[in-house]
C-alpha cells in the first residue's frame, strides 16, 4: 500500500527508516520530510497544517494510510477531517481525534481525565484570568518548588518550575496577563513538584485495546548532568534499566489500562499513539503529562529496538485486532545522541555547512536528520536539533560510545551535543 508520513523531524526520520522495511509498503511519502527521509521514501512539499493539500495528494497517490508524526495537526484535527468526509474514509488515520488529542493539547483537560480515571499524577489546581486574584493567594502559600503550565500547545517552553515565590508570581502574571505564552497560558495549571527519575513508555492503541512499543529515556535538559535549560530532548536510551517487571506491572494496572478503559469510557476516539511521560516517585509511578504521538529523540530508540513489522501494528489497529499483536523487541541497548546548533535552545545560528553525515561507518549505527536542508547539494543546518546519531551496544555504555565515535567524523560551525546520555546507567 501507498502510505503517507506527516513531519519533518528526526522523529519522522526514524519512522520513515522503519515503515519503509514494512512488506506492506509499496511507496512511501514524506511531507515536508527532510533530506534524510528522501533515503527512505519520496518527499512532497505539503505543509502539515494543509489538510486540504495532504487529502488530494492521498486521494491523487492511492494513499491509504496517513501516519502523523507531529502534534499539531492531530490537536487541530487531522484525524477528524479525514474520517468526517466519506472521499477519504476509507484512508487509516494513525492518531487522535481532535478531542482525544486534547490530552496533549490542554494540561487542564489531561488532568480532569486523571483525576476522572483514577490515574496517579501530581495534585493541581487550574487557573485563569477570571480567578487570577486566588491564584496569587493560592501560589504565595505553596510549597516550592512550584509547577507552572500553561495549558495550551507551547512547542515544550510552556512548562516553568519555579525556585521561589517570587518566580512563580511573575511566571503566573506574564501567563495570564501578559499572556507572554500566547493564547496557551490562558489558563494556567500550578501542580505540586514531584522528584524522582522520569521515563517515557508509548502504547498503540483503537481506543479500547493497546500495545506497548519498548520504553525509553530522554534527556532534556542542555547540559552536562541535566544541568542548564530545557531542549526538545538531547538525547535518549532505551530499554530504561528501573524500569523493571515490577514498575511496568504498576504502570500498566495504575496507569496504562486506566487510561485507555478511560478513552473507551469517556468516548474519546483514539486510534494513534499514546506516549507517557511517567516519573517514578520511590518506585511509585506518576504521570507528568500525555502525548498524543510519538516523542522526539525517544522514537530514534524505540524504532530501531521494535523488530515488529509497524506497519502490520496500524492495520491490526484499524481492524480491532491489536491484542492479537506480539511485539517482538531487539535486546541490544540503543542510545541516540543529538547533535545541535550553537546557541540552542535560546537563539541559534542556522545555515552551517555540515561535514561527513552522509557517510555512515559501521552497521550498528544510524543517524537521523532533523533540522537539515539542502542546497545546491550541500546539506545545511536549518533548525536547532540537527541530527540524532543512534547506535545499538551490548549496554547503553556500549551504545553511547559508538554514537560518540560516529560523531567524530560529523562537524559543523559550533555543534554541540551531550556525551552523557544514559549516564545514570553506565555501570
Ligand atoms: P513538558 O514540557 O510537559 O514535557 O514538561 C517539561 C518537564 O518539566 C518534564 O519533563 C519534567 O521534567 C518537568 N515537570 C513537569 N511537571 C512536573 C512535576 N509535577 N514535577 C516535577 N517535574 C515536572
Ligand atoms: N521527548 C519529549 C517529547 O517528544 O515531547
Amino acid at each position: 500500500m501507498n502510505i503517507l508520513l506527516l513531519g519533518s523531524g528526526g522523529r519522522e526520520h526514524a519512522l520513515a527508516w522503519k515503515i519503509k522495511q514494512s512488506n506492506h509498503c509499496s511507496k512511501l511519502f514524506i511531507a515536508p520530510g527532510n533530506p534524510g527521509t528522501s533515503s527512505c521514501g519520496e518527499n512532497v512539499n505539503i505543509a502539515t497544517a494543509d489538510f486540504d493539500g495532504i487529502a488530494e495528494f492521498c486521494l491523487e497517490n492511492q494513499v491509504k494510510l496517513l501516519v502523523v508524526g507531529p502534534e499539531d495537526p492531530l490537536v487541530n484535527g487531522i484525524y477528524d477531517y479525514f474520517t468526517s468526509n466519506a472521499s477519504y474514509a476509507h484512508i487509516i488515520v494513525v492518531g487522535p481525534s481532535a478531542e482525544a488529542a486534547k490530552l496533549e493539547g490542554s494540561k487542564a483537560f489531561a488532568k480532569a481525565f486523571m483525576d476522572r480515571n483514577g490515574i496517579p499524577t501530581a495534585s493541581y489546581r487550574e487557573f485563569t484570568k477570571d480567578n487570577y486574584e486566588e491564584g496569587i493567594v493560592y501560589l504565595k502559600q505553596h510549597a516550592l518548588p512550584i509547577v507552572l503550565k500553561a495549558d495550551g500547545l507551547a512547542a515544550g517552553k510552556g512548562v516553568v518550575i519555579a525556585q521561589s515565590h517570587e518566580e512563580a508570581l511573575s511566571t503566573f502574571e506574564d501567563m495570564i496577563q501578559f499572556t507572554c505564552f500566547g493564547a496557551a497560558g490562558e489558563k494556567v495549571v500550578i501542580e505540586q513538584f514531584l522528584t524522582g527519575i522520569e521515563l517515557s513508555m508509548f502504547a498503540l492503541t483503537d481506543g479500547k485495546e493497546y500495545v506497548l512499543l519498548p520504553e525509553a529515556k530522554d534527556y532534556k535538559r542542555i547540559g552536562k548532568g541535566d544541568t542548564g535549560p530545557n531542549t526538545g530532548g538531547m538525547g535518549a536510551v532505551s530499554p530504561v534499566p528501573f524500569a523493571n517487571k515490577t514498575f511496568m506491572d504498576k504502570v500498566i494496572q495504575q496507569v496504562v489500562k486506566p487510561t485507555i478503559d478511560g478513552l473507551s469510557k469517556e468516548g474519546l476516539v483514539y486510534h494513534g499513539f499514546v506516549f507517557f511521560g511517567l516519573i517514578s516517585v520511590g518506585g511509585e509511578p506518576y504521570v507528568i503529562e500525555y502525548n498524543c504521538r510519538m516523542g522526539d529523540p525517544e522514537t530514534e530508540v524505540v524504532m530501531p529496538r521494535l523488530k515488529t513489522d509497524i506497519v502490520d501494528m496500524f492495520l491490526a489497529m484499524a481492524e480491532g485486532r491489536l491484542s492479537e499483536v506480539h511485539i517482538d523487541v531487539d535486546p541490544r541497548s540503543a542510545a541516540t545522541l543529538v547533535l545541535v546548533s550553537g546557541g540552542y535552545p535560546g537563539v541559534f545560528e542556522k545555515g552551517k555547512s555540515i561535514k561527513g553525515i552522509d557517510t555512515l561507518l559501521s552497521s550498528d549505527s544510524m543517524i537521523f536528520y532533523a533540522g537539515i536542508g539542502s542546497s545546491n547539494g550541500a546539506l545545511l543546518t536549518t533548525g536547532g536539533r540537527v541530527a540524532a546519531v543512534t547506535s545499538y551496544g551490548a549496554s547503553i555504555k556500549d551504545a553511547v560510545d559508538q554514537s560518540i565515535k560516529i560523531i567524530q567524523n560529523i562537524s559543523f560551525e559550533n555543534m554541540a551535543f551531550r556525551e552523557d546520555i544514559g549516564y545514570e546507567f553506565l555501570d
